[in-house]
């Protein structure tokens, strides 16, 4: 059974030890994510809307996992939630792009079995960032070294690290040259400089390319291999030195995944180490840090952590824990995104968005992203554009081609944006999630396009053909998806 010890909505410990459940271990969780739900419930301003929400979720997905394929009203087919076998065992057929909604949610697996991973702990809250001194001792490191990005790090970020640490004796070492979408030589220059300064904690401070780069850096630190060598799933050869993250915008979860991200300037393009070893020892979120981000960064990585909530919700590998964060990370963004952008120093739209980055990247970590991020990654790796804007770009276009497939989550997920739903079809119901998710990047001020971001038409054969080699989010994907497809949603995109 996890240990979910939660001391309270606006600062909380969570710990999340790793661990392979059965099918009982969702009854017994559902027990914590009670308490959760009601914790959480006490503290928020519109509880009508929450409980509703999670009553239409409770009721749409268990029905869904009772109910065998039904018709409705627009001739498409509602989903079972997990359809990939008749109860006779035979195997329904697939979904493809002529038949999107033949299976439904395609051969979504009925996991018996699923794990649920993320940092081995977990603190968030006002003011949490002034514990980082008692993060690194309970780590046993008495030599912490801090990689930051050079904007952040002149922000003021690195002066009141040096004074947290300094106060508690903790001399340090300071890496502050990394930059956005870092590349992945950046990683091998900071592991070396760890092994130099023989620094025995890795604390990553900033947006996720900090996070990525310090993740990546200290699993490469205690040995002399390359970063290059990492890139790929499972290639990282063992426990690096412990990390503790410290995400200063909510938008990539990083905190929380086994992930790093980095452009390789030889090849133009994104790729990823992936790896357990990569989970953080400690992720520490301090909303208060989040305050200073500007509003089109807030828009940008708010929009990313809504595709990880809404990807990892609709991904086939999801289960029902991840399901739990990710619909809650949809319903937490929905409300505080807009707020966080337009007031960027209201506390309590900045805490509620950096817990829906935080349920977001759980929902990742656990149940995989989908088609925005294959598509994304070329627009990142050839061009630079930042990962949240170039996932905005694309979330509406593929959320309409993927609709067909998965139109009860969908029904969730426009209820819990607070759409009315209640006398609809399920198909419309499902519509109304690709309309409010719309209006949330609209009302956010991103009006982008492809064609607004400088990519040519041209080169859409061959960035859809880098985008199907992101295999591993295809995969997940609710809806098969070919290179024409692809194309076809950079058109759409444009
Ligand atoms: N590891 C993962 O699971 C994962 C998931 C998604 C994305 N990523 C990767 O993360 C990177 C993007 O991270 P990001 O979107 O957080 O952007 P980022 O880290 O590049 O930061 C964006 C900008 O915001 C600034 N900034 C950060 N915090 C600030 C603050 N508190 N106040 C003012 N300015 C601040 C930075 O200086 C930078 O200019 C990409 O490389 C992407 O591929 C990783
Ligand atoms: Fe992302």
């Amino acid at each position: 059974m996890p240990r979910i010890p939660i001391t309270g909505w606006w600062r909380c410990v969570i710990y999340f030890p790793v661990q392979r459940s059965g099918p009982g271990t969702s009854r017994l969780f559902a027990a914590s994510a009670g308490r959760l739900n009601a914790t959480a419930k006490a503290r928020h301003r519109d509880q009508e809307s929450k409980t509703k929400t999670l009553t239409f979720l409770r009721a749409t997905l268990t029905k869904s996992r009772k109910q065998p394929i039904r018709p409705v009203e627009s001739g498409l087919r509602a989903t079972p939630r997990f359809p990939q076998v008749r109860a006779s065992g035979e195997a329904l057929p697939k979904n493809t792009a002529e038949n999107p909604d033949a299976a439904g949610n395609g051969d979504m697996r009925m996991t018996d079995l699923f794990t649920f991973r993320g940092a081995k702990k977990i603190i968030f809250g006002r003011g949490a960032f002034e514990g980082i001194a008692g993060a690194v001792g309970e780590l046993g490191g008495t030599k912490p070294f801090i990689v930051m990005d050079g904007t952040l790090a002149r922000s003021g970020t690195a002066a009141r690290t040096a004074e947290l640490l300094d106060g508690n004796g903790l001399e340090h070492v300071l890496f502050d040259r990394v930059v956005g979408e870092p590349p992945l030589e950046i990683a091998d220059e900071g592991a070396q400089l760890i092994r130099d300064a023989n620094a025995d904690v890795v604390i990553g401070i900033g947006g996720g390319s900090a996070m990525d780069a310090a993740k990546a850096m200290a699993a490469l630190a205690r040995g002399k291999d390359r970063a290059e060598q990492y890139l790929g799933l499972d290639r990282v050869p063992g426990p690096g030195l412990p990390t503790i993250m410290v995400p200063t915008t909510a938008g990539t979860g990083s905190e929380v995944t086994f992930t790093a991200v980095f452009i390789r300037n030889d090849l133009r393009k994104k790729e990823g180490m992936n790896s357990p070893f990569l989970y953080p020892d400690i992720a520490l979120l301090d909303p208060l840090l989040t305050l200073s981000v500007p509003p089109a960064v807030t828009a940008a990585t708010g929009i990313d952590a809504f595709c990880h909530a809404f990807e990892s919700f609709t991904s086939r590998q999801a289960s029902p824990m991840s399901e739990l964060f990710s619909l809650e990370a949809i319903r937490l963004i929905a409300e505080n995104l807009r707020t966080s952008v337009h007031n960027g120093s209201d506390a309590d739209a900045r805490e509620g968005m950096l817990l829906g980055s935080l349920y977001a990247g759980l929902g990742l970590a656990n149940a995989g992203v989908t088609a925005v991020h294959s598509l994304s990654y070329p627009l990142g790796g050839r061009y630079g554009i930042p990962h949240g804007l170039a996932n905005t770009v694309l979330l509406p276009v593929v959320m309409r081609f993927n609709l067909p497939a998965a139109l009860e989550k969908y029904a969730a997920v426009a209820e819990t944006m607070g759409e009315p739903v209640e006398d609809c079809s399920l198909r419309e119901a499902a519509m109304y999630a690709v309309d409010a998710v719309e209006e949330l990047i609209g009302d956010c001020g991103v009006d982008s396009t492809l064609e607004t971001l400088g990519i040519a038409r041209d080169d859409f054969d061959e960035i859809a053909e880098q985008a199907m080699k992101v295999s591993r989010p295809l995969e997940n994907n609710p809806r098969a998806l070919s290179p024409e497809d692809a194309i076809e949603i950079y058109n759409e995109a444009f």
